[in-house]
This record gives structure tokens, C-alpha cells and sequence, in this order.
């Protein structure tokens, strides 16, 4: 009898601490991957600016900061993070998972090459636009709900 209720007591244990580590890393990721997007369309406005006073050393850092952010953000959308915590996400994402990370891969490896194109730019708009600006549509388009 003690054993049964030992062991059930362990299940009880067991059940209730998943589920409150669960729930609280979906709210983190959530949190996160919203935190480094707001914060790499900061950056990205940062770049545009400094770019544009020629100030290309230091746009350049900056460059490379939104490509690590985009390698880290491919991990931040697990099965488990679709509702909750005012995301943005459709459900499209999980159903061209491959497509998605293509995508997010894409944007980080154009942000490099952004780095040795933006020297010789005659326009820099046009290249910022192509290789920065250009990401952010071609995936919200299909991947984030209208907000
Ligand atoms: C490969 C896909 C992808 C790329 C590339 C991408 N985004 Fe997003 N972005 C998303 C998704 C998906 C969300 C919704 C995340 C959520 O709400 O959980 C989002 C959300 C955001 C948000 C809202 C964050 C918040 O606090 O809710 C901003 C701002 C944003 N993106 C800006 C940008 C900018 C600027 C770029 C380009 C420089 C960019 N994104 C590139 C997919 C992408």
C-alpha cells in the first residue's frame, strides 16, 4: 500500500513539475524570439542609418549581430510554441517547416554577404533594401499573422 502511494506520489511529482517547466519555457521562447526580432528591426534601422553617414565599419558589426540573431532564432520555434503569449506566428510555419528555415537561413547568410557588398555599393539603398529589407517581407508575408 505504501508502495502504491509512493508511487503515485512520484507520478504526481513527476506530471506537475513537466508541466510548470514546459509552460514556462514556451512563454520564455516566445518572449525571446519576439525580443530578438523587435531587436534586430532596431539594428536594421541602426545599419541603415550608419551606412548611409558612411560610417561602414560599424554598420558592418551590426551586420553580423542580425545573422547570429537569425542563427539563434531557427531554434526558438518549437512544435509546442504555436498559441499563447500574444504571438504573432501562423501555423503555416510548422507545415513548411523546411521552407521556413530556409528562409531564416537565408536572411542570416545575406546579412554576411551584405558585408562585403556594401563596400562598393553605388546605391546603397537598393543594396540595404536587397540583402536587409527584402528578408523581412518575404517571410512575414507567408509566416506572421497581419498585426
Ligand atoms: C524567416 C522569417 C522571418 C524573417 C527573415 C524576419 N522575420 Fe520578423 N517575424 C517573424 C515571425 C514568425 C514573427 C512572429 C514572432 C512571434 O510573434 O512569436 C516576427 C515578428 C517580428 C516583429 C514583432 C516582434 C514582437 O515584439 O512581437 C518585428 C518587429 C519583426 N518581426 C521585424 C523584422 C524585421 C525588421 C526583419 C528584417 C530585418 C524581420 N523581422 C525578418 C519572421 C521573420
Amino acid at each position: 500500500m505504501t508502495r502504491i502511494k509512493n508511487t503515485l506520489f512520484f507520478i504526481f511529482i513527476l506530471f506537475y513539475s513537466l508541466n510548470a517547466y514546459s509552460e514556462q519555457t514556451v512563454e520564455e521562447i516566445i518572449k525571446e524570439r519576439k525580443s530578438i526580432f523587435s531587436k534586430n528591426y532596431k539594428t536594421a534601422k541602426r545599419v541603415q542609418g550608419l551606412a548611409s553617414n558612411g560610417d561602414i565599419d560599424e554598420a558592418k558589426k551590426l551586420m553580423i549581430e542580425m545573422s547570429d540573431n537569425y542563427k539563434r532564432l531557427i531554434d526558438l520555434f518549437p512544435e509546442n510554441s504555436k498559441v499563447g503569449f500574444k504571438t504573432e506566428v501562423l501555423p503555416s510555419i510548422w507545415e513548411n517547416k523546411d521552407e521556413f528555415n530556409l528562409l531564416m537561413t537565408k536572411a542570416s547568410s545575406n546579412m554576411i554577404e551584405l558585408t562585403s557588398v556594401i563596400e562598393g555599393a553605388d546605391d546603397m539603398k537598393a543594396t540595404l533594401g536587397k540583402y536587409m529589407w527584402s528578408s523581412c517581407k518575404s517571410c512575414h508575408s507567408k509566416f506572421r499573422a497581419e498585426h
